[in-house]
């Protein structure tokens, strides 16, 4: 079947992309705002970018008022924000601090987590998360009624037991973001497959 989107209302149409380009990792982004309350809420557009230099992108919408988000208004204003990654023992309170808590109202207070200083920003990390980045506010640029958000990772923490020498990270275990509206995935079912070359593929060997 072709679906030209021309032809269908763009809620369609979202639901349709964002259930096709699937599994999405969750960045659950915490950020300041001008009177030093922690923000906290989980963004599925999302991904990383660049490594060199390290660059991950985060597109947020507007919300039902047409306004950007606390998430975003934070991220223009500060230029800061820390992406804390969601593993599976943290889904539920994920999902408590995507409610549309007003401002004044810490998501983080709501969701009973806690906040750990970053090293490089002013904004604190998940003291809950396995692994958070600590990004600095690339550009933004508008995308009809979204902000793309570009960030640099300027500090990586990941909990010790996840790190092998050579910074090879094991038993990580994130939730994936499958179709709308709201179906999750683990990523618990893994296989190796090694790379193959050209000339081994030519031989038939693989
Ligand atoms: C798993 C998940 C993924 C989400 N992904 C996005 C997203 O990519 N973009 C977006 O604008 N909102 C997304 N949302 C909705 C926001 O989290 C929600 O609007 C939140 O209240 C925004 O909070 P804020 O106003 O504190 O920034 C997602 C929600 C969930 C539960």
């Amino acid at each position: 079947m072709h679906i030209d989107p021309l032809s269908h209302p763009a809620s369609d149409n979202y639901k349709l992309l964002s259930s096709l380009v699937v599994p999405r990792p969750i960045a659950w982004v915490s950020s300041l705002n001008a009177d030093g309350v922690v923000n906290l809420a989980p963004f599925s557009f999302f991904n990383a970018v660049s490594g060199n230099p390290l660059y991950i992108v985060i597109s947020i919408g507007l919300n039902d008022a047409g306004e950007m988000k606390d998430t975003a208004k934070n991220i223009v204003a500060g230029g800061e924000f820390v992406v804390n990654l969601v593993t599976e023992e943290l889904f539920d309170a994920m999902n408590i601090s995507a409610a549309d808590f007003p401002p004044d109202v810490s998501e983080l207070d709501a969701a009973n987590l806690h906040a750990a200083p970053s090293v490089k920003i002013r904004v604190p990390r998940v003291a809950e998360a396995q692994a958070s980045l600590e990004c600095r506010l690339h550009s933004t640029q508008m995308l009809g009624n979204n902000t793309l958000v570009i960030g640099e990772v300027v500090m990586f923490h990941v909990a010790d037991h996840l790190l092998g020498p050579r910074l090879h990270v094991n038993n990580f275990a994130p939730i994936g973001r499958l179709g709308a509206p709201s179906v999750y995935c683990r990523t618990t079912d893994r296989f190796d497959a090694a790379r193959i070359s050209y000339a081994e593929w030519l031989k038939g060997e693989r």
